[in-house]
């Protein structure tokens, strides 16, 4: 199968994964249900679910179960994004080409969509006959709530808003970015293989290098596509990070080492899969869109 058939279908089977556990609008709070939709259906790129994909594949999960940990993935992902494009934290209006959660509904609407996405990515992986069996519902819980806690995405996030218009250390940039960034691109890789037969040592500690460096190469050029890329390509407001004296790799090292820093993290990726050979072909991929790609 090409990686443009597979990336096709792997993106409907989130999209329908994601319309199965988010709330019906005809549920009540129905504003609250509409707008949780309108953050996390019918858009974004769906990287955290596609290393899901390509990871459980690697270890044989079924479908059902990546389906599974992919829209939990997504649902903390989108949470992210809602609360991070908020006033109180970047300030921004547009996201994935719409008007922001708290634009288009109100500031305490988008605040809560982000609680209750939360919330829904855990209901999800613990719903009886969600594909997966119940030591893998536990770990699956635990690899995310880390991941998106305050050692993760909350904590890497608290770090990027201290540290706006101070200049930041090059470790102390790499930390934030690993944590706010990396944790959750890590999880979704170790997700999608716990959701098969449990990887060996080795196989996860391969897995943790591929991820480590695919997860700090999608920050870096985050930040380089804030520099170089226009609002309407990026679907957000582009030249943000500039305006808002972020840390970023372009403002600390520049930009035509940020590029050499991806290249080579693309290249570390590479290397961290030899171990499988061809089977690890999708994740080679999608390294490679990761790094490559133009929003
Ligand atoms: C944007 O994430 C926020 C970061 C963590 C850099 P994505 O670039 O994955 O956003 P979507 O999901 O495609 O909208
Ligand atoms: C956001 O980083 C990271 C999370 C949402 C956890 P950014 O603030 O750089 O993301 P964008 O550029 O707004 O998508
Ligand atoms: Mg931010
Ligand atoms: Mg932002
Ligand atoms: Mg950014």
């Amino acid at each position: 199968m090409t990686f443009e058939k597979w990336m096709r279908e792997s993106l409907d089977r989130v999209e329908t994964a994601l319309e199965h556990f988010l709330p019906g609008t005809d549920i009540a709070p129905a504003k609250l249900h509409d707008a949780m939709r309108y953050a996390a259906l019918g858009g974004g790129k769906r990287v955290r679910p596609l290393l899901c994909h390509a990871a459980g594949e690697l270890t044989g999960a079924s479908a059902h179960a990546v389906e599974t940990a992919s829209a939990a993935l997504e649902m903390i992902h989108v949470y992210s994004l809602v609360h991070d494009d908020m006033p109180a934290m970047d300030d921004d209006a547009l996201r994935r080409g719409k008007p922001t959660v708290h634009v288009q509904y109100d500031e305490a609407t988008a605040l809560l969509v982000g609680d209750a996405l939360q919330s829904q990515a855990f209901i999800a992986l613990t719903t009886a006959g969600n594909g997966l069996n119940d030591a893998q519902q536990a770990a699956l819980v635990r690899e995310l709530a880390l991941a998106s806690g305050s050692i993760g995405m909350a904590g890497g996030q608290a770090i990027d808003l201290e540290s706006v218009g101070r200049k930041l250390s090059r470790p102390e940039l790499e930390t934030m970015h690993r944590k706010k960034t990396g944790a959750l691109l890590r999880a979704s890789v170790r997700m999608g293989a716990l959701a098969g037969a449990t990887p060996d040592a080795a196989a996860l500690k391969a897995l943790d290098d591929y991820s480590a460096a695919v997860g700090l190469a999608f920050q870096v050029v985050d930040d380089i596509l804030d520099v170089i890329a226009d609002s309407a390509t990026l679907g957000k407001t582009a030249g943000k990070d500039a305006k808002d004296d972020k840390p970023t790799y372009v403002s600390i090292i520049g930009l035509d080492a940020s590029r050499e820093l991806a290249a080579q993290l693309s290249r570390d990726a590479h290397a961290a899969l030899e171990p499988f050979g061809a089977r690890a072909q999708r994740l080679a991929e999608l390294a490679d869109l990761v790094v490559n790609r133009v929003h």
